[in-house]
């Protein structure tokens, strides 16, 4: 197989390098060159998809069995791709996400719930686009890259992952979980039993290349199973195990939390609400082959790999965690709250 990666030097990209050159494939990345250099074995074309002349010069390293797009955020420039490469980007495979249901996370989802209602060539500067909230300005144009990647000459497969956790991973999740564990004291958190369906990188990696081997097309949710992978527990269990961290969780009921000024999602990460948020139907990717390693394996092997590398530097990273005064201050609250029960 020769494949063609779009992306390939920061988390999923990368995983899919390693993982298609341990098969033996061919590999040949397109990146920006700013985030480094993709894994030692892959023919790196440094370019921007955003501009038309990289493009040309990208296509004239072709043509590909497979193309496998992970940094596609705006339906033009997956159009612009397309045209630009024609027959030559061969299938084309689309990272997509569960956010490009327009029920997500409000809603269960399976791979026939609607999608945002998207434009083909919308841009994230079109004016109708740059007034959505950011949560679902990202899902609108996931949905119209899907719509983008459906002109592929050579056939389409989009994947949709949830959370994907694993080595490398650079949202600033797990660097904040691990921190909170190591930092030690009383640990706010919430909603213990929720079951959670984070999916490994590497199982991610390896799904979407065995589907390319095997001529797959049509729409996968690449999530864990929402039966018996983990609960949210089993996550900040794991966390306090791998980092030998001290902290001690102190479990609020998620109603009362609700109403606190807590950003959901970020200041403490995958906390969210919404009963669609692990609800995502996995069954057509485990019938595909999709399977899950443990959620604890992942967070293990996240935990050894940041003590090597730490991961690449994001702006997202400044989103996560809550400030400990502001734990604090809530958790006084909560121990009030407790008292004045007790008391009845
Ligand atoms: N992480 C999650 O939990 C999650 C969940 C659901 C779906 N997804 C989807 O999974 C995909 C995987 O993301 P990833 O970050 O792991 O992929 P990645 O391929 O490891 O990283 C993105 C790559 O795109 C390159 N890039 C960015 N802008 C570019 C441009 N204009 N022209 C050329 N190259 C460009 C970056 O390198 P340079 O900066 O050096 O150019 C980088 O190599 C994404 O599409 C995301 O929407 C992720």
């Amino acid at each position: 197989m020769r494949i063609l990666i779009l992306g390939g030097t920061w988390f999923l990209g990368k995983q899919l390098v390693l993982d298609a050159l341990q098969r033996g494939w061919e590999v040949t990345t397109f990146t920006r060159g700013r985030s480094g250099t993709p894994p030692e074995g892959a023919e790196h074309i440094v370019g921007d998809r955003t501009d038309v002349d990289d493009l040309h010069r990208l296509a004239q390293a072709g043509p590909w069995d497979a193309t496998i797009d992970t940094s596609a955020y705006d339906p033009w420039s997956v159009l612009t791709v397309l045209q630009t490469l024609g027959e030559g980007a061969g299938r084309y495979v689309l990272l997509s996400t569960v956010s490009a249901y327009q029920s997500w996370p409000v809603r269960q989802v399976s791979e026939t719930s609607p999608l945002w209602r998207s434009r083909i060539d919308a841009r994230e500067t079109d004016p109708d686009v740059a007034e959505l909230e950011p949560r679902f300005q990202y899902g609108m144009l996931k949905a119209g890259c899907e719509m983008a990647a459906q002109t592929a000459p050579g056939g389409t497969l989009i994947l949709r992952p949830g959370v994907i956790l694993g080595p490398g991973e650079y949202t600033g999740r797990m660097l904040t979980l691990f921190d909170r564990a190591r930092r030690g004291g009383r640990w706010l958190l919430t909603d213990p039993d929720r079951r959670i369906q984070p999916v490994d990188v590497r199982d991610v990696a390896t799904f979407a290349l065995d589907r390319v081997e095997d001529g797959s097309t049509g729409a996968y949710n690449v999530v864990a199973p929402q039966l018996g992978h983990a609960t949210y527990r089993d996550l900040i269990t794991a966390c306090l195990e791998v980092t030998d961290g001290t902290a001690e969780p102190v479990w609020v009921a998620w109603p009362w939390l609700r109403e606190q000024d807590v950003k959901q999602w970020t200041e403490i990460p995958l906390w969210r609400v919404d009963v669609g948020t692990w609800e995502v139907d996995h069954r057509k990717a485990a019938a595909a082959g999709l399977v899950c390693r443990p959620l604890a394996k992942t967070i293990a092997d996240t935990w050894a790999d940041y003590q090597e590398r730490p991961p690449v530097e994001h702006s997202r990273q400044a989103e996560h965690g809550m400030d400990p005064a502001k734990e604090a201050h809530l958790l006084a609250k909560w121990d009030q709250l407790q008292r004045r029960a007790a008391r009845g």
